[in-house]
């Protein structure tokens, strides 16, 4: 085989300057262009935080299209300046490097990655700085649910309530305590209401992301984290979990129910304050600091509280819960009563819900976790919940 070689001069294309600078020019304006597409990529902007997020995006999106239209640019025009000729055999000609060239795609480089990285510094401490009046609202993720937890405490109390009005039992457990919880399945604010959500995970790593505030943050096992944002729109804004954190995942969001109810992990947020007070905080708080003397009526008030992540997995038609993962309850009342040789109604479901592997409902796998009797162990519940919870279930029957 002949093979002659090809002199460097015959594959070096004399380009005048003029194409270079104009190579350059439609190489940015390509980018600006592409940049321009950021609002139709994203979901609109529902908190104060978004802006500045979104020209971030905008920034590294018009780099990252230059580059783009330069490496796939340079990549056509070498396949059709530097094409074989027909019948021309030769090989390349022969490079050893150019430390010119070397030095220039390592120093651009660099230079566009500490400015994204001073930009982005600049940006993420504006959006996580402290805002004065604060709302605080806790969050508990486990698999497959959310929880959103709110203080009542003796100077947050629903209007034209005292301390003295309440129960003695719930004035006890608000001195001892200081605040008193009640949860939801939902986040609940208002509109320009500064919102810190102070994030702890039950079991694995979750991930807290609302794509409409332009927000994210891992929750890690065995530490709290936060996330801040303020909320600019009034809507219903999904949260969805980021992180797979099992069989579940895909079902740690929420999804709005054919009936209009809402179910799952929902933030929602009110036109005003006094709106949120009057649809949310007071009537929970009510419930919290007037508790029904009735079991069942308490247990029924613990789980529409959404303060165990119950609904993601059963149905119960009673609470709107339309779960799929594990055995349907609307008629638990009854077969609780046989379901165990041995064991009353009430003995089962107690230990259905502390030792759930124990009697598994045929067809079921051993999905659900255990709620445990001890404040320092994972998904804790107190007896006294349990009981009421109980005392609930046993009232769901469905008449033969
Ligand atoms: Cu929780 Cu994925």
């Amino acid at each position: 085989m002949n093979l002659t070689k090809r002199s460097p001069e015959s594959s070096s294309a004399g380009i005048s300057p003029i194409w270079i600078v104009a190579g350059g020019l439609a190489i940015i304006l390509g980018g600006l262009i592409i940049g321009s597409f950021t609002p139709s990529l994203l979901p609109p902007q529902a908190s104060a935080e978004s802006r500045q997020v979104d020209d971030l995006f905008r920034f590294m999106l018009v780099i990252g299209g230059a580059i783009f239209l330069l490496v796939q640019g340079l990549l056509v025009y070498s396949v059709v300046r530097f094409r074989a000729k027909p019948g021309d055999t030769g090989d390349g000609a022969a490079m050893h490097g150019s430390t010119t060239l070397e030095f220039i795609w390592t120093i651009i480089p660099a230079i566009i990655v500490t400015v994204i990285a001073i930009y982005s510094v600049v940006v993420w401490n504006s959006t996580h700085s402290i805002k004065p009046n604060e709302q605080v609202v806790g969050a508990v993720g486990a698999r497959y649910a959310w929880t959103f937890n709110y203080n009542v405490t003796s100077e947050t109390l629903p209007p034209g309530l005292t301390v003295d009005q309440l129960p003695t039992d719930t004035q006890t457990a608000l001195n001892d305590t200081g605040a008193l919880l009640f949860s939801s399945g939902q986040l609940h604010t208002w509109v320009n209401q500064p919102v810190a959500v102070s994030m702890q995970t039950n079991d694995v790593n979750h991930a807290f992301w609302v794509p409409g505030m332009r927000v994210k943050q891992d929750l890690l096992a065995g530490r709290t984290t936060e996330v801040r944002f303020t909320p600019i729109e009034a809507g219903v804004y999904r949260i969805v979990c980021a992180e797979l954190c099992g069989s579940g995942h895909g079902n740690m969001a929420g999804s709005v129910d054919v009936n209009g109810n809402l179910q799952g992990a929902w933030l929602i947020v009110h036109e005003s304050e006094d709106v949120y007070l009057r649809e949310f905080y007071e009537p929970n708080a009510r419930q919290l600091l007037f508790p029904p003397e009735d079991p069942a009526l308490r247990g029924r008030a613990i789980l529409a509280s959404g303060k165990y992540p119950c609904a993601s997995c059963h149905v119960v038609n009673d609470l709107n819960w339309v779960g799929a993962v594990g055995p349907n309850l609307n008629n638990v009342g009854n077969r609780a009563e046989t379901r165990v040789a041995g064991l009353s109604a009430a003995e089962y479901l107690h230990s259905s819900i502390r030792y759930p592997g124990e009697y598994l409902v045929p067809g079921y796998n051993n999905l659900m976790p255990q709620f445990n009797p001890e404040p320092d162990q994972t998904n804790y519940m107190p007896e006294d919940d349990l009981t009421a919870i109980i005392a609930y279930l046993l009232t769901l029957k469905v008449d033969a």
